[in-house]
C-alpha cells in the first residue's frame, strides 16, 4: 500500500518554461525571468514553499509555448535568491533538487501550474557500477584538461561525489553539448545508464577537442613558416644588394633581350609594360614568377628569325625523289605547289592536306618538303584535341596557364617560317569548352593568321609565313569549313610490288643503319619480302612492314654480337617463320563455302581499303532492323535504303508483300573495333538481306561496293583504288562496282587489274544476278505484277558479261 502511494506520489508546483538551457538536479543556475506569465509563476512560488518546476521548451524562439511544446521531464528547483530588476525583469538563482515528470499542466490562471511526479532512481552498488564511475571520472578529468573553458580545480572538486546519479548530473550540466543531448540525459532515469551515456559523450567530445587542437597547431606552424620565408626573402634581397647584382641586373638584361628580340610594336610595348610591373613586385612572390614566365614566353617565340628558303626547284625534286618511292602524282603536285608559292610573293593559296591510311608516307612527305624548301619541321597531333584552349592557350589569369600548342610549336621550331604539320585533323573533336576547329580555321586562314591571337601571349602573332600541311586518315569527319581551305592530296596505299620496292630501297637500309648492320650481315630475298608482306602484314601503307623488318634486324644484330661480325644471313621465305614466328595473316576468305545472308563488301576505313563481311539474319518479329558492329549514321541510312529497295522488289524476290511485318532483321558487320561509315556498303547490305530472305547463298568469291538508292540504282563510291587493292590482297578476284566508277580504272595499276574480273553495274538487280549463287525463282504461276518485274523475269543472267582487263 505504502509502495503504491510512493509510486504515484505527485506534487503541485508553478511551472516556468525555460529556453536554451536544461537545468539538472544539484545544480545552481542563475537566470533572468522576463515573460509576464513566468514572473507570475515565480511570484506564486515565492509566496509559497519557494519550489518551482523548470522544464525546457522545444523551441527557444517561441514566446508563448503551448503545453505540448514543452519537454515533459524537468527539474523541481528551490529558488535560492530573487532580485527584481528596474526594467521589471526578475533575476533568480535556483538550485535543482530532483527530476520530475509532468502528469498534467494547466494555464487557467495565466501561467502554468504543473502536477509533477518526482523521479529519484538510485543505483544498486555493483562492481559494474564501480567500473563505470571510474571510467567517467578519468574521462572527465582529461576532458577538463583539454577544454579551455572549464576551470580544472573547481570542476574536479565538483565531481568528488559518491552518489553515481549525482555524478552523472553534475558532469552533464557542465558539458558543452546541445540542448537536445542534455535533455536526453535528463530523461535518462537509470543512473547507471546515464553514467554510461555521459562516458560516451565525453569520448566523442574529447575527439572533437583533439581535432581542434591539431588544426590550431597546424595553423600556427604555417604562420611561422610564412614569417620565416618572409624573413629569408628580405635577407636575400639585402645580400643581393650588398653584392651589387641581383634583381636590377637581371631586369636590365631582360630589357636588352626584349629590345633585341625583334618583336612587333605591340608585343614590345606589352613586354616593356610587363617589365615595369615586374620591377614593382617583390622578387620571390608568386606574382613575379607568373610575370617572369610570361616575359620568357614572349622572348622564346621566334619574332624575326627565319631560315633562308631554298629556291632551287631541281634540288627540291631530287629530295622528294630521294626520300620516297612512287607517289608520282603526289610529288608532281607538291612541286607545282612549291613553284606557285615561289612565284607569288605573298601566297594566299590553299593549305595542303595529305589524306590516306596509316603508314603511306604522309608525315615523311611533310619532312621531305621541309628539307626541300630549307625550312624547319614541326608536327602537332590534333588527335583528341577537344578544347579551344589547347590550340589557343589559357588566359594568364589562370594558375599554371600556358600558351596553346600552336605557339608552343612555334617556339620549338625557333623560326617563323617552318613547315608545320597538323596531324590527324579529322580526329579533333568538340565539347563544351569551345570548338578547336574554329581556332584552327583562324590559324590556317591567310586572311587572318598574320594576326593570330593566343590567349596567353595576348599579343598578335604572325603565322603567315608558316607552311601548314594537314594530314588525315579519312576526310568525312574533317569539319567542312576546314576542308574548304584545303587542297586535298590522296595517298591511296601501295600495291605489293610497290611495297617490295619501298622495302628494298628505303626501309631495309634505314633499319640496317638503325641497328648497326650492313648488307654484309643481312640481305632479303625478293620472295622473302613478298611473303613478309602477304603473311605478316595486312595494311595499305608500309608501317608494319617497316616494323617487321626492324624486328628481323634486331634479331640479326643480336646474333652478330653473339657470333661475331662474320655472320651472313639471307632472309628467305623458308627462314622467315624462324625469325618472326608463325604467319599472322592467311588469306582463306575466298576458299570458304557460299553462305546465305553473308555478303562481302569493300570498304575504305581509316586503315585503308578493307574487305568487310556483312551478315544478315532473320528472326520472327515485327519489322525491326537492328544494326551492330560500330556502324556510323550514314551506314545506318544505307541499311534503311536497302530495306526500302527490297520491299519495293518483294515480288521479284518471291516474298509476300508484307513479309517484313513478321520478321526482325539483324545486320552485323564484324571486323573488330574499326568504326565503319560511308554509303558504299549499300549494295552489300542489300545483297546480304536479299540472300537471307530468299535463302539463296551469296558467292564467296565476289566482293562489292556501291551506294544504293531507294529505287535500286547503284551510285558511285570513293576510294576505288584502295578497295581493289584490298580485294586483291585478300585474294578475291570478282568485284562488283558502280558503273560511274569505270572512269577510275585508269588509276589502277595494270598488274592488279589484269588479275581482277570487274563488273560495272547500274542497278541492284544486276548486283543480285551476279552475286547470288543462283537466280531467284519467281513462282511461275504468278504473273509478274509490275513491268520491272517482268523485265527481271525475262532477262537472262548469262547476258551479263564481265569486264576484264
Ligand atoms: N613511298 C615511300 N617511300 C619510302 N618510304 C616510305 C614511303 N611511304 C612510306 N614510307 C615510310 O613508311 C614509314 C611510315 O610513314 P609515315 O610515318 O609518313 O606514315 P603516315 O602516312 O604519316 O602515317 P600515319 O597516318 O599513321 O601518321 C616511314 O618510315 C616512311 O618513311
Ligand atoms: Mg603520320
Amino acid at each position: 500500500m505504502l509502495m503504491g502511494r510512493e509510486k504515484t506520489e505527485t506534487r503541485k508546483h508553478p511551472m516556468l518554461p525555460i529556453r536554451d538551457v536544461v537545468i539538472f538536479p544539484y545544480m545552481m543556475t542563475p537566470f533572468v525571468v522576463g515573460r509576464e506569465s513566468s514572473v507570475r509563476a515565480l511570484e506564486e512560488a515565492l509566496a509559497g514553499d519557494k519550489r518551482i518546476f523548470l522544464a525546457t521548451q522545444h523551441d527557444a524562439s517561441v514566446d508563448d509555448p503551448k503545453p505540448n511544446e514543452i519537454f515533459q521531464v524537468g527539474t523541481i528547483a528551490n529558488i535560492v535568491q530573487s532580485l527584481k530588476l528596474p526594467d521589471g525583469n526578475v533575476k533568480v538563482l535556483v538550485e535543482g533538487l530532483e527530476r520530475g515528470k509532468i502528469v498534467s499542466l494547466n494555464d487557467e490562471e495565466g501561467y502554468f501550474r504543473a502536477i509533477v511526479r518526482p523521479i529519484n532512481q538510485k543505483a544498486e552498488p555493483s562492481s559494474q557500477l564501480d567500473a563505470v564511475v571510474a571510467r567517467v571520472n578519468s574521462l572527465f578529468e582529461q576532458y577538463v584538461k583539454l577544454s579551455q573553458s572549464l576551470n580544472y580545480e573547481t570542476m574536479i572538486a565538483a565531481v568528488k561525489v559518491d552518489e553515481p546519479g549525482k555524478l552523472a548530473d553534475t558532469i552533464a550540466a557542465n558539458l558543452q553539448i546541445g540542448i537536445e543531448e542534455k535533455q536526453e540525459l535528463l530523461e535518462c532515469f537509470d543512473p547507471v545508464e546515464r553514467l554510461n551515456r555521459v562516458a560516451d559523450i565525453l569520448d566523442i567530445e574529447m575527439e572533437k577537442l583533439n581535432v581542434d587542437r591539431n588544426i590550431q597547431g597546424r595553423v600556427k606552424r604555417q604562420m611561422e613558416r610564412a614569417q620565416r620565408e618572409y624573413y629569408l626573402n628580405e635577407k636575400m634581397k639585402a645580400i643581393q644588394k650588398e653584392l651589387g647584382r641581383g634583381e636590377k641586373a637581371e631586369l636590365d638584361e631582360l630589357k636588352k633581350k626584349i629590345e633585341a628580340a625583334g618583336m612587333t610594336k605591340d608585343a614590345e610595348e606589352k613586354a616593356m609594360q610587363e617589365l615595369k610591373r615586374l620591377e614593382m613586385m617583390p622578387p620571390m612572390s608568386a606574382e613575379s614568377t607568373v610575370s617572369r614566365n610570361y616575359l620568357e614566353w614572349l622572348l622564346a617565340v621566334p619574332w624575326k628569325k627565319k631560315t633562308r628558303e631554298s629556291r632551287d626547284m631541281a634540288r627540291a625534286e631530287q629530295i622528294l625523289e630521294e626520300d620516297h618511292y612512287g607517289l608520282e602524282k603526289i610529288k608532281e603536285r607538291i612541286l607545282e605547289f612549291l613553284a606557285v608559292r615561289r612565284l607569288v610573293r605573298d601566297p594566299k593559296g590553299p593549305i595542303l592536306c595529305f589524306v590516306g591510311p596509316p603508314g603511306v608516307g604522309k608525315t615523311s612527305l611533310g619532312m621531305s618538303i621541309a628539307r626541300a624548301t630549307g625550312r624547319k619541321f614541326v608536327r602537332l597531333s590534333l588527335g583528341g584535341v577537344r578544347d579551344e584552349a589547347e590550340i589557343r592557350g589559357h588566359r594568364r589569369t589562370y594558375i599554371g596557364a600556358l600558351p596553346g600548342q600552336i605557339i608552343q610549336m612555334m617556339k620549338k621550331a625557333g623560326t617563323k617560317n617552318p613547315v608545320f604539320m597538323l596531324d590527324e585533323v579529322e580526329k579533333m573533336s568538340m565539347d563544351f569548352r569551345g570548338d578547336p576547329s574554329a581556332a584552327l580555321l583562324e590559324v590556317l586562314d591567310p586572311e587572318q593568321n598574320f594576326m593570330f591571337q593566343d590567349h596567353y601571349l595576348d599579343v598578335e602573332y604572325d603565322l603567315s609565313q608558316v607552311f601548314f600541311i594537314c594530314t588525315a586518315n579519312v576526310l568525312h569527319t574533317v569539319p567542312p569549313a576546314l576542308l574548304d581551305r584545303m587542297e586535298v592530296l590522296r595517298l591511296t596505299g601501295y600495291t605489293q610490288d610497290e611495297k617490295v620496292e619501298i622495302a628494298k630501297r628505303f626501309l631495309i637500309k634505314k633499319q640496317q643503319q638503325a641497328n648497326g648492320l650492313t648488307d654484309k650481315h643481312l640481305r632479303f630475298a625478293d620472295e622473302a619480302l613478298v611473303a613478309l608482306i602477304q603473311f605478316y602484314t595486312r595494311e595499305a601503307g608500309v608501317r608494319n612492314l617497316e616494323r617487321e623488318i626492324a624486328n628481323i634486324c634486331r634479331k640479326v644484330a643480336r646474333r652478330v654480337v653473339k657470333e661475331g661480325q662474320g655472320l651472313q644471313l639471307v632472309v628467305t621465305p623458308e627462314n622467315l617463320s624462324e625469325l618472326l614466328g608463325v604467319i599472322k595473316f592467311r588469306d582463306t576468305l575466298a576458299e570458304k563455302n557460299n553462305e546465305v545472308g553473308l555478303a562481302i563488301g569493300l570498304a575504305w576505313t581509316e586503315v585503308g581499303g578493307q574487305i568487310l563481311s556483312t551478315e544478315a539474319t532473320l528472326m520472327d518479329g515485327k519489322g525491326r532492323l537492328t544494326l551492330t558492329g560500330k556502324l556510323g549514321d550514314v551506314m545506318q541510312e544505307s541499311a534503311q535504303a536497302a530495306m526500302s529497295y527490297i520491299r519495293s522488289r518483294s515480288e521479284q524476290l518471291n516474298l509476300s508483300r508484307d513479309f517484313y511485318r513478321r520478321l526482325d532483321i539483324h545486320l552485323h558487320v564484324p571486323e573488330g573495333a574499326i568504326p565503319k561509315d560511308g554509303p558504299s556498303a549499300g549494295i552489300t547490305i542489300a545483297t546480304a538481306i536479299s540472300s537471307a530472305l530468299t535463302k539463296i547463298p551469296v558467292r564467296r568469291d565476289v566482293a562489292m561496293t556501291g551506294e544504293i538508292t531507294l529505287r535500286g540504282k547503284v551510285l558511285p563510291i570513293g576510294g576505288m583504288k584502295e578497295k581493289l587493292l584490298a580485294a586483291h590482297r585478300t585474294g578475291i578476284h570478282t568485284i562488283i562496282l558502280p558503273k560511274d566508277n569505270e572512269k577510275d580504272l585508269a588509276e589502277i595499276p595494270a598488274n592488279i587489274s589484269r588479275d581482277l574480273k570487274l563488273y560495272f553495274v547500274e542497278t541492284m538487280d544486276e548486283v543480285l544476278r551476279i552475286a547470288l549463287e543462283r537466280p531467284i525463282e519467281t513462282i511461275s504461276a504468278r504473273a509478274p505484277a509490275t513491268p520491272i518485274a517482268a523485265e527481271f523475269a525475262r532477262e537472262d543472267v548469262s547476258s551479263q558479261e564481265p569486264l576484264t582487263h
